[in-house]
């Protein structure tokens, strides 16, 4: 059975992500915050990790179990109030990740998977962030996939965000977006851009997780096909 470190995992993608590999055959470690596990369902899951990830000696520990993580760790500006910033949780996380799954003892290499945005690029702000964190990624020599979804969509996912915050995009984008795509041309801008509900991302997560081979960057337009390929209960049981 393919274990997996899920970092973020009382966010809105992680926690829907936690149940959706386990009902897919992975076997998994939840990262939970010690701040949040009190009040969060995962901080009494009995395989959760509550911790910081800069507790090396605890993240390494439990990396060594980890044949692949997946980071879905961010934050966003209103809850900066929180102590939480775009370098302390959409960068320096994966820089912890990325070490600890480069130091820790076998099994190597471990596929890092990494949810970062659409449209990160050099420069400053949340998308200046992601786009760093990305080359970590990049540079730390791991097989890596690096998602770039768009909007994300939880409703009805069954998601249990820490913030108690559904993500729902404004609701015309979703449909006016679905319209362009019937254009041909705009297609594949059409599928970079519109929501993704987080039962798809899930979905393509567990598939490139179960396929072991890292892809790269994805935006939507690879993302909904992969997602579209839901995995058999015992698929990751090999
Ligand atoms: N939501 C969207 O529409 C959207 C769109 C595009 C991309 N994304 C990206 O997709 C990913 C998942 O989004 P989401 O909405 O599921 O995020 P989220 O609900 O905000 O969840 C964030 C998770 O990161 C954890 N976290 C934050 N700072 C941390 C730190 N320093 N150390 C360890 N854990 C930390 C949080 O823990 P606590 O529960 O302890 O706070 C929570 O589990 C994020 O990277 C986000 O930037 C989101």
């Amino acid at each position: 059975m393919i274990t997996v470190l899920v970092a973020g995992a009382t966010g809105a993608v992680g926690s829907a992500l936690v149940p959706h590999l386990r009902s897919s055959g992975f076997a998994v470690i939840p990262h939970v915050r010690p701040k949040t596990a009190e009040r969060h369902p995962l901080g009494k899951d009995p395989r959760a990790l509550v911790t910081e990830l800069s507790d090396t000696a605890r993240l390494d520990e439990h990396m060594a179990h980890s044949q692949a993580v997946v980071c879905t760790v961010g934050t966003m500006r209103r809850r900066f109030a929180a102590g939480d910033t775009y370098e302390t949780s959409d960068y320096r996380p994966v820089v912890q990740l990325v070490e600890s799954a480069r130091r820790a003892p076998p099994p190597r290499p471990r596929h890092f998977v990494l949810v970062s945005a659409f449209g990160a690029r050099p420069g400053g702000g949340y998308l200046g962030w992601k786009h760093k964190a990305e080359e970590v990624v990049r540079a730390s020599g791991l097989p890596h996939t690096i998602l770039r979804p768009s909007f994300i969509d939880s409703r009805g996912s069954g998601s249990v965000p820490s913030d108690g915050i559904e993500r729902k995009p404004p609701p015309a984008v979703g449909p006016a977006l679905r319209l362009i795509g019937k254009v041909p041309r705009f297609r594949e801008m059409s599928d970079d851009l519109r929501p993704i509900p987080v039962k798809i991302l899930c979905a393509a997560i567990a598939r490139i997780l179960h396929d072991g081979a890292p892809l790269g960057i994805l935006t939507g337009r690879q993302i909904w096909p992969l997602g579209a390929m839901p995995l058999a209960a015992t698929a990751a049981r090999r």
